[in-house]
């Protein structure tokens, strides 16, 4: 099934230099980018966005650290986005993540872990829906559509 994602390079991602190797990793998988946009969160906007977490240990950090700097947001859309941003992201705590991930590769604590992506169909509609405007996100149609699914 064709999803959309959302997907973020979070602020130490930005400040190590990694925009563009995550971007091309999701490119590269064959996922279409519909939206990007570098943004500094406000902190109003970050509580919602991660409401699931209020009342956690690591919430309080989680906020600021979030908030801490510009970060990318993007919308990727493709077959099975979801799972696919998913595998390539590799597990929360990086110290776990296989290597050949975005976490296993470049990330060492869950506090500062580089990217986020969304955990379901209906968690990328909601966060797509935080932080995009309707108009922010293209529709249109790409060249080797056909070389990436049957
Ligand atoms: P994300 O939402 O950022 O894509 O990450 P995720 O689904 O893999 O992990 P989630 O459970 O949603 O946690 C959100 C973010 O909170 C921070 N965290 N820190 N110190 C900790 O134990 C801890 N646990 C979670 C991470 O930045 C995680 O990505
Ligand atoms: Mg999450």
């Amino acid at each position: 099934m064709i999803e959309k994602t959302f997907v973020m390079v979070k602020p130490d991602g930005v400040q190590r230099s990694l925009i563009g190797e995550i971007i091309g990793r999701i490119e590269r998988r064959g996922l279409k980018a519909i939206a990007v946009k570098m943004y500094h969160i406000p902190k109003d906007i970050a509580e919602r966005f991660y409401a699931e977490h209020k009342g956690k240990q690591f919430y309080d950090g989680l906020i600021k650290y979030i908030t801490s700097g510009p970060v990318v947001c993007m919308v990727w859309e493709g077959e099975g986005a979801v799972g696919a941003v998913r595998s390539l992201m590799g597990k929360t705590n990086p110290a776990e993540a296989l290597p050949g991930t975005v976490r296993g590769d470049f990330a060492l604590h869950p506090g500062k872990n580089v990217i986020h992506g969304s955990d379901s169909i209906s968690s990328a509609q909601r966060e797509i829906n935080l932080i995009f405007n309707d108009y922010e996100i293209l529709e249109y149609s790409k060249i080797g559509s056909e070389w990436l699914i049957e």
